[in-house]
């Protein structure tokens, strides 16, 4: 039984063959996905797809790319959607130095990471943080509002192993998917290396992020056995076991999950 920790089907990319493909995902072994909102508008989508399939849950939140969507009105929608039955998580939310250079927005992200931190904590949710080229300004953000007491994943890890070792001891988990089976991806499979096996999840981000030998093509929550066989690898144990470690440990996060 695999656990999809982050997929977005919602997706325009699977507007032709979406019913198809997530009805497909129990027969892969593909047992519980979250899909992840990234806009309110993504969220939208997402709570629909988590009322048509049992297996489906949603995370609801705002992508630091997408934080223009956000004020008090959205911000109100999503707290109210936070409490829905199948909500299991906010997300994803965070800070993106990558794709934002202008200081003035990147520091509106870095509010809009903190009130969505604060709610996840008055809903008693777990997060998941998106976080690319801005390490420390992360950091920095989840001590001040003391993160250590609201639990959740560091999605599609992509920093070093010392910096995972900061999240763990925060108590957060590492998302690992199709970048680790990428020959270059040097610095995420010495993090897999590195960390507890307890502490990692597996996640596509679908439709991005395909595993090799699909690297570039459109990804699915069916190609994740490509991410556990290299983890095996990796570390040296079984693929049964990096399965059914990483589904014990999604339980354990997302607890709303049946
Ligand atoms: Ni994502």
């Amino acid at each position: 039984m695999i656990f999809e920790t982050h997929a977005h089907y919602d997706d325009e990319r699977f507007d032709k063959d979406r019913d198809d493909i997530i009805s497909s995902l129990p027969f892969k072994g593909i047992n519980r996905v979250i899909n992840v909102g990234a806009s309110i508008e993504s969220t939208r989508t997402t709570l629909e797809l988590a009322k048509r399939y049992d297996f489906v849950y949603s995370a609801v939140g705002v992508h630091p790319s997408e934080i223009d969507g956000l004020n008090d009105e959205t911000f109100g929608w999503l707290r109210g959607v936070a409490g829905e039955e199948k909500t299991v998580a906010i997300g994803e939310i965070g800070l993106d130095y990558y794709w934002e250079k202008d200081e003035q927005i990147r520091e509106r992200q870095r509010e809009w990471f903190k009130r969505q931190m604060q709610l996840a904590r008055e809903c008693k949710l777990p997060v998941i943080i998106h976080s690319r080229d801005a390490a420390e300004d992360t950091i920095q953000v989840m001590k001040d509002i003391n993160a250590e007491e609201i639990p959740g994943v560091i999605h599609c890890y992509s920093y070093s192993k010392e910096m995972a070792r900061e999240f763990v001891k925060m108590g957060y988990y590492i998302g690992v998917g199709g970048v680790v089976t990428f020959k270059n991806s040097k610095k995420l499979k010495e993090t897999v290396e590195d960390i507890s096996l307890e502490r990692i999840l597996l996640e596509t981000d679908c439709p991005y992020m395909a595993p090799e030998p699909y690297r570039g093509k459109r990804n699915y929550s069916g190609y994740i056995p490509y991410v556990v066989a290299e983890i095996a690898r990796i570390k040296n144990i079984s693929e049964e076991e990096v399965i059914e470690k990483t589904y014990e440990n999604a339980m354990r996060l997302f607890s709303k999950v049946k």
